[in-house]
């Protein structure tokens, strides 16, 4: 039986009740199959078709084919698309995923064997990216003349980037600097890297304890010693701080990694205070400033420095998508001077192509949009992941960091990680420990987890959720 035949599925769904709609569609997939209206090796139309047709978003379309595909109803191949299994071979056993061929599940539609719910972090919503925009933006890069677009272009990036950026930065994160005091890096690690190489950053570097492994790793590979600074439940300890003989700070203030506190304006003050004191140097990463969801926006470090003591670094991995590779350090005018004869002999690092689809995205007003759309989904996703947890786990857990980001830590009460991603795997879910980014990784609870949940939709973080649960906790 053809796609043809199958655009004729028809199910009622009422958008009205409480149960969500991929669920609907679920059920009514999964009542066809068993009645034999579907039979056999039938093959299911394409998440474009049966959204186009049904009127419904990918998202919905795809979480009801995950949930066919975890329970064994459908098997997904390579240029075959979904497929109805024979009946004889449904393992429809409590939901559980564990009795299905490890081929079977390698072929489903997910990048990784098994796992139908990944909560990795890191992941960012591409179903809602505006990609004709994007394309539209890359094709007018592509057809710039001369060596503006193909050639290495500026070492510190291109110019009207760094105006947009600028631009960006003092209506969003209150900073105020100069298109010249912005040097672009394709990638936080490759900017804290040239920070080494060219400033460059002292022999001792004060870090948040924990804080993101990918800074603290390139440091270390540079030479630096990492001075561990422990944290607060609102962040950086900063008496802590005081006792080191350390000048130079890497603090994530708008959402502790991974902690994921917000540092208080208060804090941020005597953390300037201790850099004026001291001749110290912040490095503010302001990673996921774009995600905040709850209280009042608090202007970034570098819009409350008055004594050129901060050098800010944003990314477009979050608020965009990875695999742009752009970000931007922003510094202090007098440094801004040395870096610049610094990085002289040295290639721009993000392409000159991308810079420029980028600059065109900036201007058309396309970036200010996404992020407003982003900061909305990513709000809702975030309470569906809070709510669920608190619904279906309960007391038996306790969730660290729920202002921002798209990330949180969960506490699973006297379990252990290893034991906990093991039996959520066996689910299809994927969960994360946090271990690595603990200096010594002894002091990291063993009951803490990490769930990322930019990539996933909401009734997947829902689905995902109801898996671990039914994972960890038999009763
Ligand atoms: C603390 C922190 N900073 C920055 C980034 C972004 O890094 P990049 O710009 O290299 O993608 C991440 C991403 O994981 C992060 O966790």
């Amino acid at each position: 039986m053809g796609c043809g035949k199958m655009i004729g599925l028809s199910p009622i769904l009422d958008k009205q009740s409480d149960i969500p709609i991929y669920k609907q569609l679920y059920s009514y997939i999964k009542q066809e199959i068993l009645t034999g209206t579907l039979r056999e090796n039938t093959r299911l139309p394409s998440l474009r078709q049966l959204s186009a047709h049904l009127m419904l978003s990918k998202n919905t379309v795809e979480t009801a084919y995950q949930q066919l595909l975890a329970e064994g109803y459908l098997q997904s191949r390579p240029r075959s698309g979904l497929r109805v299994l024979p009946l004889e071979r449904m393992t429809l056993v409590n939901g559980s995923v564990a009795s299905r061929s490890k081929e079977e599940l390698s072929h489903s539609r997910l990048d990784k064997p098994g796992v139908l719910y990944d909560f990795q972090y890191g992941n960012v919503e591409l179903a809602k990216f505006p990609m004709k925009a994007w394309k539209k933006c890359l094709l007018d890069a592509l057809g710039t003349e001369g060596y503006e677009v193909l050639g290495y272009g500026d070492p510190q990036g291109n110019e009207q980037l760094r105006e947009e950026i600028a631009l960006y930065l003092y209506q969003f994160r209150g900073v105020s600097c100069a298109p010249n005091q912005i040097f672009l890096a394709s990638g936080t690690q490759i900017a804290i890297s040239l920070l080494c190489q060219v400033l460059p950053l002292p022999s001792r570097v004060g870090m948040e304890d924990p804080g993101y492994d990918g800074v603290r790793t390139v440091l270390m590979n540079h030479g630096r010693e990492i001075v561990p600074i422990p944290l607060e439940s609102d962040g950086l300890n900063l008496d802590a701080l005081r006792q080191q003989a350390v000048r130079t700070v890497y603090v994530t203030p708008s959402h502790q990694f991974p902690l994921g506190s917000v540092l208080p304006v208060q804090k941020r003050s005597q953390l300037l205070q201790w850099a004026y004191e001291n001749e110290g140097m912040i490095i503010e990463d302001d990673y996921d400033s774009e995600f905040r969801y709850q209280g009042q926006p608090i202007p970034a470090l570098k819009a409350m420095d008055g004594g050129d003591r901060v050098i800010y670094l944003g990314t477009f991995s979050k608020s965009f998508f990875p695999a742009v590779r752009m970000s931007y350090i922003v510094l202090p005018e007098k440094l801004a001077a040395v870096f610049r004869q610094g990085i002289r002999p040295y290639s721009q690092s993000v392409s000159p192509l991308l810079q420029k689809a980028m600059l065109n995205f900036m201007r058309d007003g396309h970036y200010e949009r996404h992020i407003r759309k982003m900061r909305k989904l990513y709000q809702t996703k975030h309470q569906i992941l809070i709510k669920s947890i608190h619904h279906h786990m309960g007391e038996r857990v306790e969730i660290i960091g729920q202002k921002a980001g798209l990330h949180l830590l969960l506490d699973v009460h006297n379990r252990d990680s290893g034991e906990l991603i093991a039996r959520a795997l066996e689910r299809g879910v994927k969960a994360y420990s946090p271990i690595h980014h603990w200096m010594d990784a002894s002091l990291c609870p063993s009951s803490y987890l990490m769930l990322g949940f930019g990539g996933l939709n909401e009734g997947q973080i829902e689905e995902g959720v109801i898996r671990m649960k039914q994972a960890w906790f038999s009763d």
